[in-house]
């Protein structure tokens, strides 16, 4: 029997819109991602390689959750949200997470000092909002950012990759979610 959908608490629902129409191109969003979405993100992360996972944009918490259902300690997990609110419901969502307010497109000047690796990225960031050069530079950022082999979970309600494979980076669709509000694809990238 399929998985009775979670109904999403009605503070999460209004929280994520009110930052929709403060910001909706930074939202890029009409709801939260669905549990079957965030499911099939944290999915992509292996708990038993040791090390942190960069999440951006997380949001109300709901894919960070996943990955602490996933088997991933929530003090592995440094999350970056640039929506105060969105920010302190993640950080209320899951206490161990670090939880940095900030900008993902400016790592260097939001991670600060965080100098170590990390395994793994997910991404929520809504990129298709965002000018090509821009998603490029990001996608190329974030990768910079992860230990040898690492990926970069992003999703995207196209149709294509939100940003095509080039010289440096591959990129592989993983996941479709028909249970989502809109549907959604989970793409994979790797440094070349
Ligand atoms: C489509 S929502 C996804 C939220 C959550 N990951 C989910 O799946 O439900 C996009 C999120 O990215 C955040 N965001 C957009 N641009 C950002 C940026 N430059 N830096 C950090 N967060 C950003 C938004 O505030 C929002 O929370």
């Amino acid at each position: 029997m399929p998985a009775k959908p979670r109904e999403i608490p009605f503070r999460e629902e209004l929280t994520f819109l009110k930052a929709m129409i403060a910001h909706p191109k930074g939202v890029g969003a009409v709801a939260p991602s669905s549990p079957a979405l965030a499911r099939a993100i944290a999915r992509q992360i292996d708990p038993d390689i040791a090390g942190k996972v960069l999440e951006l944009g997380p949001g109300t918490g709901v894919v960070t959750e996943a990955l602490v259902e996933r088997g991933i300690e929530a003090t592995r997990i440094v999350a970056v949200e640039y929506d105060p609110e969105l920010a302190r419901m993640v950080a209320a969502r899951v206490p161990k997470a670090q939880v940095i307010v900030g900008d993902a497109f400016n790592l260097d000047a939001t991670l600060g000092t965080q100098a170590e690796p990390f395994i793994s990225a997910v991404s929520g960031v809504p990129l298709l909002n965002f000018t090509m050069r821009q998603r490029h530079a990001y996608v190329e950022d974030v990768l910079r950012r992860l230990r040898t082999g690492g990926a970069m979970v992003q999703f995207s309600y196209g149709l294509t990759p939100p940003v095509p494979a080039c010289r440096d980076f591959s990129v592989e669709r993983v996941a479709v979610i028909w249970l989502n509000l809109p549907p959604a694809r989970v793409w994979l990238y790797r440094r070349r």
